[in-house]
């Protein structure tokens, strides 16, 4: 059996009386790039919540590189080696492009707790925030307000901000939802290239990026996983096809 980064069981979540995600178990090999696929409203955006500690789970455990993380604080999670980026876009619009990334770095670094350790630093900091930028491309951007970047771009920094601490776990929401086929296609191997030699779960409604990108596809349908297996065995499926149709073409 591969070492698993994530290994959740049992989980459930409730919102009062709706019961959202329901006895969900998930397998995340170390090193694998596996894509969450489901319909609308079917709890994916919710499952990262949990994964992440934004959101407390009603039941069942979650385990990171073995370790129990259920319920922890999402900067203790962030700080075992899991970054996630948010659906909708999550940066400082008035911010640089450069200071958002630094952001990035500092939060994963416990600015907090560490301030006059920090301050030593400085010089890292900047070199690795320059390094970041280099790697999505977005040198050019740095000193421009976040906000003023097209929306491709913006979610290309969120993607930066997301991998500035160096977390081995990254999940990504929809990373390209909203994007052009070309911008699409730049995103992908952005995501490709951040995530070398790192685990990643993400949620895409796009089937071109899931099949292009995933290593393995897992399903999820009313708060429950109902399949994970290869792209190629999933696009076979029956009871995903069920799932899917009139949605998506697999
Ligand atoms: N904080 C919350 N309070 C109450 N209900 C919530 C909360 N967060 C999510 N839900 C509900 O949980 C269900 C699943 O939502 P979620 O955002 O996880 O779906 P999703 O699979 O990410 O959908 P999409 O593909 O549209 O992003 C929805 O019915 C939503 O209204
Ligand atoms: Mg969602």
């Amino acid at each position: 059996m591969s070492a698993l980064a994530l290994k959740l069981r049992n989980v459930r979540k409730n919102f009062g009386s709706s019961s959202i995600i329901n006895g969900l178990n998930l397998d995340v090999i170390k090193g694998e790039r596996q894509a969450i696929i489901g319909p609308n409203g079917a709890g994916k955006s919710t499952l990262f919540n949990l994964i992440s500690g934004f959101y407390q789970v009603s039941g069942g455990t979650i385990e990171m590189n073995g370790h129990n993380i259920t319920n922890l604080a999402t900067f203790r999670i962030n700080r075992s080696g899991l970054s996630r980026s948010f659906q909708v876009t999550n940066i400082f619009p008035q911010m640089t492009v450069f200071e958002n990334i630094r952001c990035g770095l500092l939060w994963s670094m416990g600015y907090k707790y560490s301030f006059w350790h920090l301050c030593n630093q400085v010089r890292h900091l900047n070199e690795k925030a320059e390094e970041i930028l280099e790697r999505i491309r977005m040198t050019q951007r740095r000193d421009l307000p976040a906000g003023l970047l097209a929306y491709a771009e913006q979610r290309a920094l969120e993607i930066g901000i997301t991998i500035a601490g160096d977390a081995e776990v990254i999940l990504l929401d929809e990373p390209t939802a909203g994007m052009s086929m070309s911008e699409t296609e730049r995103a992908v191997e952005l995501i490709r290239d951040v995530t070398e030699n790192k685990t990643l779960l993400v949620v895409e409604h796009d089937m071109s990026v899931v099949f292009d990108l995933a290593d393995r596809i897992s399903v999820l349908v009313y708060g429950e996983i109902i399949a994970t297996d290869l792209p190629e065995k999933i696009r076979q499926n029956q009871e995903v096809q069920e799932a899917y149709l009139g949605k998506e073409t697999l």
